[in-house]
């Protein structure tokens, strides 16, 4: 692209932010006492402390919607103009049919705003804030909110430990607006990735069209979400390895010159083995799982809501990361705007 080309195409720079976590806290003695683990096994083989659980009847609208307000009021923004779109990224729709964004929208008094669902599981913020970048550099659109909202309660087997322990329900979300490439805030360089030889290490068997429930009979019929653990755990360490180091590298930046890594929030062991991968100390990598667990796609969002309110300043160079079914990845590179989570 030519430069003065590049100068006349709008960045997508963020300008409000966001999180929303529902009030009840599965602690990990709260898990022993229903299954066969303990607090000592979580936290050494996850770093997993607690999470949070929805409560029967909250759904994953309940919760973006919740984490949409804060990011708009962020923003300063309200009203039916608040922003030109809204895309919700999540593995936990309300139901299979229609897509969770348009009723977000709704609720959050949006008007009648394009709105639409992204599916990337853990990767899918990442493809949503891409997505939106597009639509601001097109001019479809001069302001966007990305939401990245789960509710994996609701999809966990609840005899499955190796899942239990790790998954929690809550929302994040950004606004974007269109911008200028050079002011704070503004996303940087993208990579987003997909390999679908992978695409049965990590999903729920049952209830697509591949395995309609009126054809799956008895036993054979698994609506629960299921992971291949040990087999994801070195892709995951590998594939955000190498997009954090092409992010950076692309935005012109040494990794010893990044200020804080946003890696989804999968498991304590990852998220040190992809710092000391590319070379990166390991207290640069912000870690938001103790209290949380995994929450898929609403996993960096929410990381970023507390690593704003503690160790984030403006003006910081910012790599996010992700890895997730499908199996699908990516990483974005962005300098940290001066906003604060409301
Ligand atoms: O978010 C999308 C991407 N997801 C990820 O990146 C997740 C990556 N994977 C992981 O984080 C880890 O693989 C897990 C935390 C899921 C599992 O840890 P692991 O060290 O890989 O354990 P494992 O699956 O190899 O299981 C080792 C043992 C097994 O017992 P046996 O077969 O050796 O007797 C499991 O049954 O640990 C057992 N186990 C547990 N024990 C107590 C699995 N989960 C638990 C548990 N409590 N919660």
């Amino acid at each position: 692209m030519a430069p003065d080309q590049r100068h006349r195409t709008p960045a997508a720079v963020v300008c409000g932010l966001g999180g929303f976590l529902p009030p009840q806290v599965i602690t990990n003695d709260d898990l022993g006492r229903v299954l066969d683990t303990s607090d000592t096994w979580i936290r050494s083989r996850t770093g997993i402390l607690r999470r949070h659980r929805a409560e029967p009847g909250t759904a994953t609208s309940d919760l973006a919607v919740e984490a949409g307000r804060r990011a708009l009021k962020s923003a300063g923004r309200d009203g039916e103009d608040a922003v030109d779109a809204v895309i919700v990224a999540t593995t936990t729709p309300d139901r299979i049919c229609p897509a969770t964004a348009p009723a977000v929208a709704w609720r959050l008094g949006l008007g009648t705003v394009p709105a639409f669902d992204v599916g990337a599981v853990c990767s899918g913020f990442l493809y949503a804030l891409v997505t939106a970048r597009s639509l601001l550099a097109s001019g479809a659109a001069r302001s966007v909110l990305v939401i990245g909202a789960e509710t994996y309660s609701a999809i966990l087997d609840p005899g499955d430990r190796s899942t239990l322990a790790i998954f929690g329900d809550g929302a994040g979300a950004v606004v974007v607006r269109a911008g200028t490439p050079d002011e704070p805030g503004a996303i940087g360089p993208a990579v987003l990735a997909s390999d679908g030889s992978g695409s049965d290490l990590i999903s729920v068997p049952s209830g697509g069209s591949r395995d309609p429930f009126r054809a799956a009979t008895g036993d054979r019929a698994d609506p629960y979400f299921r992971m291949q653990g040990k087999q994801v755990f070195r892709q995951a360490v590998e594939r955000m390895s190498e997009c954090s180091r092409q992010v950076a590298e692309r935005s012109g930046w040494p990794v010893e010159e990044v200020d804080v890594l946003v890696a989804h929030q999968a498991n304590l062991r990852i998220l040190q083995a992809v710092a000391d991968r590319i070379g990166m100390p390991r207290e640069r990598c912000h870690v938001h799982l103790d209290r949380v667990g995994n929450t898929a796609a609403a996993s960096i969002p929410l990381a970023l809501a507390d690593a704003a309110g503690e160790v984030l300043r403006p003006g910081h160079r910012v790599v996010l990361t992700a890895f997730g079914g499908g199996l699908t990845w990516g990483a974005i590179a962005l300098t940290w705007p001066d906003v604060s989570p409301a």
